[in-house]
């Protein structure tokens, strides 16, 4: 089922929410930023809404984290915003130190997206424009969302005029306890792959694709995201938390669940990477709760950060006609408490 009503009134632009439901699963998504504001799982006697979120579009960019919105057109960090794409050098907008985080100042998350709906699901188009953050090519992108059997499906499709970088992806932040919560420590995550990939002080990936095992950074096997967040490792400290892109084994990328509410997520993605965020830079903002440090996780599913100055790593360049189709869901079920 979808609904459809006003969300809020944003610089004179009606904002709309829609709902997306089954039995199983209710997701609300906003017409700014392309944001999943809530995520209610049924869990038989109530719903439990496990997506962090802001009740208001000023909120949103205040204080927002890229809560639940759209990260592009190129999420995580570009080093410096630099890059060189056929020859030519480009700077980028920084927003994030001296590096470029997520799009930009005004990126895909600040924006507003024209909305449809085509056989019970949501389209959001934004058309960015030749030079939008510093980027090249006019790009014209959909992110479709739909929720079936308990899972919010994304799809973003994307085509440019001209070669460009392209990789987006959702900035979700849960707790499977529920939003309100306060902390993800005691959430349980098993994450499916081998190697992540090491951060500089300024978390810009060094290049190494590094094993996991025997690190706090091994989830082969399922642990609670407290049991070695303030292990002595070198790269927790640089992030304050788990801050980094982990390289998947397979299309099922992570699982989750909460000893409290019985819930299990199960994240698929064609992509090569997912960040796994612990929600170390959150501190205390009021959205639909008080958002303090931990109390929310991401599972950004992308192409590794910095990757256009990475000759190593998966490319992240869009060339001119070239159809981009990517696909990621986030699947809901109970498992005994
Ligand atoms: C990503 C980044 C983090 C942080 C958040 C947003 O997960 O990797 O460092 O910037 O987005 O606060």
């Amino acid at each position: 089922m979808i609904n459809k009503s006003i969300f809020d009134n944003y610089n004179g632009q009606e904002i709309y929410k829609y709902t997306l439901s089954d039995d199983k699963l209710q997701a609300d998504v906003i017409t700014f930023g392309a944001t999943v504001t809530a995520l209610r799982v049924n869990t038989g006697d109530k719903w439990v809404d496990v997506a962090l979120g802001f009740k208001s579009v000023t909120d949103q960019i205040a204080k927002g984290d890229y809560m639940g919105a759209i990260a592009g057109r190129c999420a995580n960090r570009i080093e410096d915003g630099k890059f060189t794409l056929n020859g030519v050098q480009y700077q980028l907008a920084t927003n994030n130190g001296t590096n470029h985080l997520h799009g930009g100042m005004e990126g895909f998350d600040k924006k507003i997206y024209s909305d449809s709906t085509e056989e019970g699901k949501l389209l959001l188009r934004y058309y960015s424009k030749d030079g939008d953050q510093g980027y090249c090519g006019n790009v014209d992108f959909t992110v479709v969302y739909s929720v079936e059997d308990g899972a919010l499906n994304i799809e973003y499709r994307a085509v440019s005029d001209k070669d460009t970088l392209f990789n987006v992806t959702n900035h979700l932040y849960f707790n499977l306890n529920g939003e309100s919560d306060g902390s993800i420590l005691d959430n349980m995550l098993s994450i499916n792959a081998d190697s992540y990939t090491p951060d500089r002080p300024n978390l810009i990936p060094t290049g190494e694709l590094a094993s996991v095992a025997g690190t706090p950074f091994d989830f082969t096997v399922f642990k609670a995201i407290g049991q070695d967040i303030n292990a002595d490792d070198e790269q927790l400290k640089i992030a304050g938390g788990f801050d980094h892109n982990f390289c998947l084994n397979s299309n099922h990328a992570a699982t989750a669940y909460s000893v409290k509410t019985g819930i299990v997520m199960d994240v698929y993605t064609d992509l090569p990477g997912v960040q796994f965020y612990s929600g170390n830079f959150l501190s205390g903002n009021v959205g639909k709760s008080c958002y303090k440090r931990n109390s929310g996780f991401c599972l950004e599913t992308q192409k590794y950060p910095n990757a256009i100055n990475q000759p190593n790593f998966p490319s992240v360049v869009l060339k001119a006609g070239e159809k981009f189709v990517s696909k990621t869901s986030y699947k809901f079920t109970l498992r005994n408490k």
